[in-house]
């Protein structure tokens, strides 16, 4: 089967996250409490201080946006782009509960960023470039958007085998029926899991002083059912497999996926490993 162009898969990313917004702002609470931690250290590789004006790729439901612009305060300002306007109503609604005036939200693509050059002093990006067709020209944009002597910061997905609680439920997909072998070049969940392939897109693109680290964490959840739960409802890549499956192979791989969480079960928790790749660099000037 031919690769989908990059405007399918646009369209796609698009489809698939607007269809899950109801489910991020359902688990909104639970994931703030277990994944801010990586919105601390994307604040802390971009620099963030008082009075920046900061961008946030692919923001979703507001995450690392609204962290960052607590850091900038009230005499900097954030913008944060995605694809899914659903996800970005949740990021709005979550903005002014918290009485956060200086963080917008814009409809976009990161491949083609609506900014003048030399418009941001900070970049940031959380779990979002994986799922992009030209992750090189998202790179190109970055490198165009920041001013001289800014930084960026991204997080990425690490490999599967560190993060099980991702890829036991593409396990135990592949465990009922059979999959075509995944095309490591396509956008999914670990397309940038691979150590320096982030860091070397953001090198070809001009950026320097680059460092790319796995950072290991864990999260848990109280129980095999919660985790069950929420996989179904946020994550759209599994929905995506889900939906290819007879209501027989769901309940199996239900049971599959129930059965391999409980391998991770420490006290009255389920607490999975994660392991996530973390890039930095700086534009020359
Ligand atoms: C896993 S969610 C992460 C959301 C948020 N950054 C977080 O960490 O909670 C991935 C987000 O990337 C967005 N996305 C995917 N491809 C994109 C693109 N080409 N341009 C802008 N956003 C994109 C999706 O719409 C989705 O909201």
């Amino acid at each position: 089967m031919a690769a989908p162009l990059p405007e399918q898969v646009i369209d796609g990313q698009r489809q698939d996250w607007n269809r899950v917004a109801g489910g991020w702002e359902k688990w909104d609470r639970f994931f703030d409490e277990q994944m801010a931690f990586l919105n601390h250290r994307l604040v802390a590789d971009a620099r963030l201080r008082n009075g920046l004006r900061v961008l946030d790729l692919g923001s979703g439901t507001g995450y690392p946006a609204l962290l960052a612009a607590q850091a900038v305060g009230a005499n900097g300002s954030v913008v944060g782009i995605d694809l899914a306007e659903h996800m970005l109503a949740v990021a709005e609604r979550k903005a002014k509960q918290l009485g956060l005036p200086n963080v917008t939200f814009r409809v976009g693509d990161v491949t083609t960023l609506p900014f003048e050059a030399a418009s941001f002093d900070a970049v940031i990006s959380r779990f979002c470039l994986m799922f992009v067709p030209d992750i090189p020209k998202a790179a190109a944009e970055i490198a165009r958007v920041l001013k001289p002597g800014s930084w960026v910061a991204v997080a990425v997905w690490s490999a599967p085998e560190k993060n099980p609680s991702i890829a036991i439920s593409m396990a135990a997909v592949k465990q009922v029926i059979d999959l075509p072998a995944a095309d490591p070049m396509a956008p999914g969940i670990f397309r940038l899991a691979t150590p320096g392939e982030f860091a070397g897109m953001l090198e070809k693109a001009g950026l320097t002083d680059i460092t790319d680290q796995e950072f290991l964490g864990e999260w848990s959840y109280g129980s095999t059912d919660q985790y069950y739960t929420s996989l179904m409802e946020i994550a759209a890549p599994v929905q995506n497999l889900m939906a290819t499956l007879s209501e027989a192979q769901r309940l199996e791989v239900k049971h599959l996926i129930i059965k391999a969480a409980s391998q991770f079960q420490r006290g009255a928790h389920i607490t999975f490993p994660i392991a996530v790749r973390m890039i930095a660099g700086r534009k020359p000037g």
